[in-house]
């Protein structure tokens, strides 16, 4: 008995250490798969703001023909990189340059929709919520910081587009003091549209308390930061295309094939037994 116990210990494992990652929670990916007309906005915003930094050396530039692109298309409007339709996502910037620049060199976002997954959300959630989780901090190089990637060396790239914003954190924890008892206790943290962050420390009473963080922002104008949710969302239904370009095709291909064999197992179902009715 015991040796099964240990044996199922063993299995649940890497399920206890991925769920105890106390991860900022991910908002889910808005589903653009089918449509055409998000993901050539997709494609044109990843040309214009991701593609400096960022490759996407598995995409060529052709292949944006699966999303209604027509190679003139392609070359007067999304070819900035390369010479040829036919080239793949490239950057000039390498992992060295990367690295000396930011501080951490920027991956190449092929697959990064895939590469991402966690048991916290999809690779697309995870890119979903990271880019709409940057605030402006005065104390970062960047001057910006991010809820799901703390510290990122990742500007916020998109910052015009979406407007100023406000956060509140809110982070109830233990906290530690050396030669003193632990004590509970809520830090209130308010960063202005400049990233000067504003903290309030109170302590709690004890009682039935547990960790906990959450955070808040405000727009202050509301339409650009709409209309940047809807952007972000085609971005990453762009970035999920990009890493399995196939994949609708073969959806739509996978209802077809259970249709034909459907179809095929009554026909031979039905010639069965006509040549068995002979024989017995
Ligand atoms: C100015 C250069 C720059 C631009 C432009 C840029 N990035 Fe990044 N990006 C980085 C760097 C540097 C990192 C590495 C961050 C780190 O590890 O701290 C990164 C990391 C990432 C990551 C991985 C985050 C993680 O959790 O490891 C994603 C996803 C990403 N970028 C998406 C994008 C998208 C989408 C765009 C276009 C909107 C974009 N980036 C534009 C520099 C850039």
């Amino acid at each position: 008995m015991k040796k099964y116990l240990f044996a199922l210990l063993l299995v649940l494992a890497p399920a206890f250490v991925i769920a105890s990652e106390s991860a900022y929670p991910l908002d889910k990916a808005p589903y653009r798969a089918n449509d055409i007309a998000a993901l050539q906005n997709g494609a044109k915003l990843f040309v214009n703001y991701c593609l400096n930094c960022h490759s996407a050396s598995l995409m060529r530039y052709n292949r944006l023909k699966d999303i209604g692109l027509t190679d003139e298309q392609i070359k007067s409007n999304l070819l900035f990189s390369a010479d040829k339709v036919g080239e793949t996502m490239k950057v000039a910037m390498t992992v060295a340059d990367g690295k000396k620049w930011f501080g951490a060199p920027p991956p190449d976002l092929s697959v990064i929709t895939r590469a991402k997954s966690s048991a916290a959300g999809s690779g697309s959630d995870y890119v979903y919520t990271y880019l709409r989780s940057y605030y402006r901090d005065a104390s970062r190089p960047t001057g910006w910081n991010n809820l799901v990637l703390q510290n990122s060396a990742m500007p916020h790239v998109f910052w015009e587009k979406q407007g100023p914003r406000e956060l509140v954190t809110t982070l109830v924890h233990e906290h530690e003091q050396e030669g003193k008892p632990k004590t509970w206790e809520k830090v209130i943290t308010r960063y202005d549209t400049n990233g000067v962050a504003l903290v309030k420390k109170e302590a709690l009473a004890e009682g039935n308390l547990h960790s906990s963080f959450s955070a808040e922002f405000t727009s202050l104008d509301k339409s650009a930061d709409a209309q940047y949710q809807r952007d972000v969302a085609d971005l990453v239904g762009f970035l999920s295309y990009v890493s399995d370009p196939t994949a609708s095709i073969r959806k739509r291909l996978g209802v077809w094939v259970l249709l034909f064999l459907g179809l095929f197992g009554v026909c031979a179902w039905w010639l069965n037994s006509v040549y068995w009715r002979e024989v017995k």
